[in-house]
């Protein structure tokens, strides 16, 4: 079995899941199952980011122990994932033993490669971005990365220390020329282009090592250092699949790591040049999607409008809310959550358009034929199109989530469901019906249904409660969603004559 290896960013314990964690993980959860679905050995990583400077003020500031904040907060995202169909093979914890032996096993890599060297250090520190500046980089004499801290102008703190350093400008001119022979690697574009301009603007080397917190992984043989959060938390992709007691591992390397657009520089310079110096292989491929607004403003603590998953999930369906989030915006871009739109969406793409195939196709089944399958007769072009249209889709969803362009697939697929809706006027089965043309009836009947079952599968890795419902009424019996396999069901003309489906019952009410 092909392998795929999909990871999420580990997320800080000094915050609560809010609605930017949600949509990272939900989108590598339908890749996940939509490559399961296809026959891979599929490895879905997600989990939490426990130390460094800014857990370790939190804790502080609860006046506890950062294990207990990160025990607290680790209990959040454990019960959130299930709730919302959250299908990962692990749970990292950077608190871990095993983690602590991969991040240590990782220091020695680099430094046996001659990456690391002890020097000193005379910087900026801006604790909320975990980020280091010099004093050309910072503006007012303040922070001003805005990317990673939307509300950035704050103090920096001036830090001078013994340090380890990790030469990253080492591996400026062969990082560059790796994201030029691998136009894949970093997407989307423009941002594969805004970490080339980066590079090309010259590396610094990085501090790796901190001695004024001790909330950390130790460096080895010189515990008074604590390894940089950034080079610890990276190193959890490779904890994941068996490092250090695998040294090359077999999962390794990771097929895509899906990430927000504020921690590319991590993911597509910082960890490429760690995994150059360790002479491990390349990610296949960094994604950096955009950041949601809510409402037209940008999520804050400080203003608290954070959508907080507990509230979205009172109100709206867990799967419903997948949809949304990648159905509304482009992948890769910025986008902007509002309640109008999402029961826009719902009523007009879910209830009106899928729910209503779904709907008037059983009920027709029923009425004119106890909701029992019949003869297929002799195809009409009609027939045939709606089988071509999809399999066309088929493979489109295929080739469009291997790069991540989720909002695509789903229209391509909403294209086929309204083709179904087309056929259906076109084919007026109730004037069938009236006639008595019972050979014909069967036919557009079969038709329909079988469409509907081969829908439902694909949009089964982006609602997958839903559409279990769905092939359920199809096919008159419980559908494990996780088993499925298109290599067993993904062909025309897998529901026989004499089938008996259900009685439709509607899977997406109307929201008022
Ligand atoms: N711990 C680091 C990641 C280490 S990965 C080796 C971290 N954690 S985080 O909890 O601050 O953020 C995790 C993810 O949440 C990021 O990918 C970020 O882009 C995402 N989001 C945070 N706010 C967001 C929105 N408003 N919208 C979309 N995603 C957002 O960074």
């Amino acid at each position: 079995m092909q392998p795929y290896y999909i990871t999420t960013p580990i997320y800080y314990v000094n915050d609560e899941p809010h609605l930017g964690h949600m949509y990272t993980t939900i989108a590598a959860d339908v890749l996940a199952r939509h490559q399961r679905l296809s026959g891979k050995d599929v490895f879905f990583l997600t989990g939490v980011d426990e130390h460094g400077q800014k857990v370790q003020q939190a804790a502080e500031a609860r006046g506890i122990e950062p294990i207990a904040l990160a025990d607290q907060v680790v209990a959040r995202y454990q019960s959130l994932w299930p709730e919302l169909s959250i299908s990962h093979n692990d749970f990292i914890r950077t608190s871990s033993e095993r983690h602590h032996k991969a991040v240590q096993a990782m220091w020695c890599r680099l430094e046996n490669a001659g990456a690391i060297y002890k020097g000193f250090y005379e910087d900026w520190y801006c604790v909320p971005c975990e980020s280091y500046w010099t004093e050309t980089q910072l503006k007012d004499a303040k922070c001003w990365d805005n990317h990673h801290c939307p509300d950035c102008t704050r103090e920096v703190e001036k830090v001078q220390e013994e340090t380890y350093f990790f030469r990253l400008s080492a591996y400026q001119d062969r990082l560059i020329a790796y994201i030029k022979d691998n136009p894949d690697f970093i997407a989307p574009e423009s941002r594969r282009n805004e970490v080339l301009r980066f590079i090309e603007g010259g590396l610094r080397d990085l501090s790796v090592s901190r001695t004024t917190f001790s909330w950390g992984v130790p460096v080895p043989g010189d515990e008074k250092h604590v390894v940089y959060v950034w080079i610890d938390a990276l190193t959890n992709y490779l904890t994941a699949v068996g490092f250090p007691e695998q040294e090359n591992p077999t999962r390794w390397p990771a097929s895509v790591h899906l990430i927000g657009k504020d921690i590319l520089r991590f993911h597509a310079i910082y960890w490429p040049c760690m995994l150059m110096a360790a002479e491990l292989p390349m990610p296949e491929r960094v994604f950096a999607h955009g950041w949601w607004t809510v409402e037209g403003e940008k999520m804050s603590k400080s203003k608290g409008n954070a959508l907080r998953p507990a509230d979205l999930l009172a109100k709206y369906d867990a799967d419903v809310l997948r949809y949304f989030l990648l159905r509304e915006i482009p992948f890769g871009q910025d986008g902007d959550f509002s309640f109008d739109s999402l029961k826009a969406r719902h009523n007009s793409e879910l209830a009106n358009d899928v729910g209503n195939l779904l709907n008037r196709s059983l009920a027709m089944l029923k009425k004119y034929n106890a909701s029992i399958l019949g003869d297929v007769g002799e195809e009409a072009p009609m027939d045939r199109a709606l089988i071509a249209d999809i399999e066309g889709m088929q493979r489109d969803v295929d080739s469009l989530l291997n790069r991540q362009a989720f909002h695509l697939a789903l229209e391509r697929i909403n294209s086929v469901i309204k083709h179904g809706n087309r056929y259906v006027e076109d084919n007026a089965p109730w004037a069938l019906a009236k006639v008595g043309n019972v050979a014909r009836l069967n036919t557009v009947l079969y038709h329909l249904i079988e469409s509907l079952r081969l829908i439902a599968i694909q949009l089964s890795p982006f609602m997958p409660k839903k559409m279990a419902e769905m092939l359920h009424q199809i096919m008159n019996d419980d559908v494990n969603i996780d088993d499925l396999r298109l290599i067993d069901c993904a062909g025309w003309g897998f529901l026989q004559a004499d089938h008996t489906c259900q009685t439709p019952a509607p899977i997406f009410p109307r929201m008022e």
